[in-house]
């Protein structure tokens, strides 16, 4: 067993645990947004309470309270909700690193984007990481933070230039999962650093029959709103990489920052609707956002028909010097155990079958990854345009 095997056993893996415990964060996120937005005043006296809900689930009811301050004294036992987020964080970093960092010049590095050694990449890669979450919460507990209007506004415009640099820098797959692991790690610091620790010292006075100090109720609904308006970005990107069209094309810094604009819009109906209203011209905004960048993003049709379909020979000529090597039973690339997705390009027949998927990758020049091998535009071009006389096998 090679290392490059394992690898991809630890990749799974660990893409695995990100997914479970993703979705187990991810699902408590929305399911207390939804609570908060549907709770209604109080039938029974107790004056603490702000807010109760009715509900019927799994073959029983319950009947939830919100105090907004705190009951009069602590129950016994409180649960808290952490450890879903750290081990989203936890997970998701280990599988950038072992995809992004441990392969950096085949994911991160793009030469036709800026020329860098792999540990350069990777620096630059932590560095705005770490940089991205300082800034953020700097900015969040400076006086701008006290407006929330604002703070959107600076938020997209941050966006704006981290998504900017970001695909200026790395390639483009690189750059969309740099982008969502500093968006990722913002969410998950505000968990870590300043909800729960909010939520200790309030339990802290409490215990000592003190009041808490409202301010940090405060804080932790401000970075749990933001990580609301964060989440479906996020998740976008990190189902982008199946789909080179949107990090492969010239505007990809443009679509990063679309669909995070989208996915705020989206979030903003879903809150509206539970609280009974129904703008649809959010949902309508987001479709139209969306539908610009499927206009904007189209190829350009020009690189398949130019060029007149080649003989076979030719394209399997091409696919040998330029895709084998990675994709074959045996590929003989450094660090490859097994044909990526399991795609193969040695024989005719192969080559037929994977017409589709060759013409998405090569058109979006999302293949070969930083072209690694060299393919030339002429090649391209005569790839794209076998595809589009039918993928003759003669
Ligand atoms: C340096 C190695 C390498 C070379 C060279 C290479 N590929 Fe790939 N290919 C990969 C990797 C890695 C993946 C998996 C990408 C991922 O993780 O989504 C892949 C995936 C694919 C896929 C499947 C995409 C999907 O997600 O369904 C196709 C199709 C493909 N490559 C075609 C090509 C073609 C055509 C060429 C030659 C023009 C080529 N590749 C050259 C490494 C390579």
């Amino acid at each position: 067993m090679d290392a490059a095997y394992l690898l991809d056993w630890a990749n799974l893996l660990v893409r695995w645990l990100h997914l479970i415990t993703g979705i187990a964060w991810i699902g408590t996120s929305f399911y207390f947004i939804g609570l908060d937005n549907q709770l209604d005043p109080p039938k029974d006296g107790n004056p603490r309470v702000a807010g109760e809900q009715w509900s019927v689930h799994g073959g029983g009811f319950y009947h939830k309270q919100k105090y907004l301050l705190a009951p009069e004294r602590l129950p016994e036992k409180l649960h808290w909700f952490k450890w879903e987020a750290y081990w989203t964080w936890i997970s998701g970093f280990t599988l950038f690193v072992l995809i992004y960092w441990g392969q950096a010049s085949t994911y991160l590095v793009d030469p036709a984007v800026l020329d860098m050694p792999a540990w350069v990449a990777v620096l630059v890669s932590a560095a705005m990481l770490a940089g991205g979450w300082v800034a953020y919460d700097l900015v969040c507990r400076s006086k701008l933070g006290e407006n929330e209007a604002l703070l959107g506004v600076i938020g997209a415009a941050a966006l704006a230039v981290v998504a900017f640099a970001a695909c200026h820098v790395f390639g483009g797959r690189g750059a969309f999962l740099q982008v969502g692991a500093m968006t990722g790690t913002i969410m998950v610091a505000n968990v870590a650093m300043v909800i729960i620790p909010g939520q200790r010292k309030m339990v802290a006075a409490m215990q000592k029959g003190e009041a808490p100090d409202p301010k940090y109720g405060r804080w932790g609904k401000q970075r749990s709103v933001h990580n609301t308006y964060l989440t479906l970005p996020v998740l976008f990107i990190m189902i982008s990489p199946h789909y080179p069209m949107t990090w492969q094309s010239r505007w990809n810094w443009a679509v990063l920052l679309a669909i995070g604009l989208s996915g705020a819009l989206v979030r903003q109906y879903f809150v509206s609707r539970q609280k009974g209203k129904n703008p649809v011209w959010l949902p309508a905004g987001a479709a139209a956002v969306v539908a610009f960048l499927v206009w904007a993003g189209a190829p350009d049709r020009a690189t398949g028909s130019a060029a007149e379909a080649p003989p076979f020979a030719e394209v399997q000529t091409i696919v040998a010097s330029r895709c084998v090597a990675c994709h074959a039973a045996r590929p003989t690339m450094d660090g490859f155990a097994a044909p990526p997705k399991g795609v193969m390009l040695e024989t005719p027949q192969q080559i037929r079958r994977w017409a589709a998927g060759l013409r998405q990758q090569v058109q979006t020049e999302a293949m070969p990854p930083g072209n690694l091998t060299d393919i030339t535009p002429e090649e391209r071009a005569k790839l794209l345009a076998w595809v589009a006389a039918g993928a003759p096998p003669d």
